[in-house]
């Protein structure tokens, strides 16, 4: 069976953006593609690159854990997990890291961007993304979904796959990104230039899953848009209105075009009255699945099972990648 993988970073709580972007993808292609495996973690190594304190970070994980479940990913269908507690993915990142080198790590722009807000970088945060790289590799995914932002990440681990292909003798799977073609960036509610972030300490700039019914209406009214008025798709030249259109669209699935002609004449106030219905709509099965969820032993099966299933693959790999660079001792 072909492999899938993903994950997401309990960093902050999750945005509608990443939502969009991210999950709602999964719950698509989990239908749409059967004869694939999935595997879809919580990145919670990823989130330590930048230091977090204990508490939250706990809270974080198990949040991410039923947001996903309560967003519709199906655990017949997916493997979930926690990613700290497959070691494998820890092991295979340090022998990506003798297979990759600092100036194209240097290259990243998420590591650029990051590292300009820190008094000190981690070595964790300038190896990120060989531990993604690992996330993947481990499995041999063949496709992984995510948002644009991942794209260059996703770059970096073909190419240290195709090097350690030529080195090892085809050790792994080369994966192929799978971004969305609507959706796969959607841009902060303040500032329309800038993507919806969960770090962003600006809260009006984005809409939380768990945001109450109420704050999303007031996030949707005050979002910035512009003084033309019109309701048309213009990304370059009108990228506030565009950002809500494509909010607006992912979740009916109508085209820009539709909402064109269905706005002909009606200005932002009656476009985003409907766009908050939409999105409440939207939101309000998933957080009551939620609140179902978070304190269940069900979800505990879940993280189990899926714990379990990534160890079994997880471990075979990294038993057969250590013989093909000679660690260890020969097997009989
Ligand atoms: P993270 O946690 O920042 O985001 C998770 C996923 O959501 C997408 N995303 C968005 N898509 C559209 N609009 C937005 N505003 C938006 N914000 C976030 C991201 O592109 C991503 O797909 N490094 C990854 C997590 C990761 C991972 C992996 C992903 C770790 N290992 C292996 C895939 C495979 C990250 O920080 O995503």
């Amino acid at each position: 069976m072909k492999h899938i993988v993903s994950g997401i970073q309990p960093t902050g709580s999750l945005n509608i953006g990443t939502y969009l972007g991210s999950i709602k993808n999964f719950v698509k292609l989990q239908d749409q593609m059967p004869e694939h495996e999935f595997f879809i973690f919580i990145a919670d190594l990823h989130a330590i690159t930048i230091p977090k304190e204990k508490q939250f970070l706990r809270k974080k994980i198990k949040e991410l854990a039923a947001l996903y479940i309560a967003c519709g990913l199906d655990p017949n269908r997916v493997n979930l997990f926690i990613q700290s507690e497959v070691p494998a993915h820890s092991q295979l990142a340090y022998l990506l890291q003798c297979n990759s080198y600092i100036g194209e790590l240097e290259r990243m722009t998420q590591y650029k961007d990051k590292s300009k807000k820190q008094e000190s970088v981690t070595v964790g945060l300038f190896s990120y993304p060989t531990l993604m790289a690992a996330d993947i590799l481990l499995y041999d995914a063949e496709y992984v979904p995510v948002g644009i932002d991942q794209k260059q990440h996703l770059e970096l681990t073909r190419d240290i796959a195709i090097r350690m292909n030529n080195r090892y003798n085809d050790i792994f799977t080369v994966p192929q990104p799978l971004i969305a073609e609507v959706g796969a960036k959607i841009q902060s509610l303040t500032d329309p230039d800038q993507k919806m972030s969960k770090s962003d300490d600006l809260i009006k700039s984005r809409i939380d899953l768990l945001d109450d019914e109420n704050i999303i209406r007031k996030r949707i009214r005050s979002a910035v848009t512009d003084s033309v008025g019109t309701i048309v798709y213009n990304k370059e030249q009108r990228a506030g209105i565009s950002n809500l259109m494509t909010i607006y669209s992912v979740i009916t699935g109508k085209s820009f075009t539709e909402l064109e002609e269905q706005y002909q004449g009606c200005g932002y106030k009656e476009f985003k009255d409907d766009l908050a219905e939409v999105v409440v709509g939207e939101l309000k099965p998933i957080q009551e699945r939620y609140y179902d969820l978070i304190n269940s032993k069900e979800l505990d099966d879940i993280l189990d099972k899926g714990r379990d299933r990534a160890i079994q693959v997880a471990m075979k790999k990294i038993t057969k990648i250590n013989d093909r660079i000679g660690l260890g001792r020969k097997r009989r």
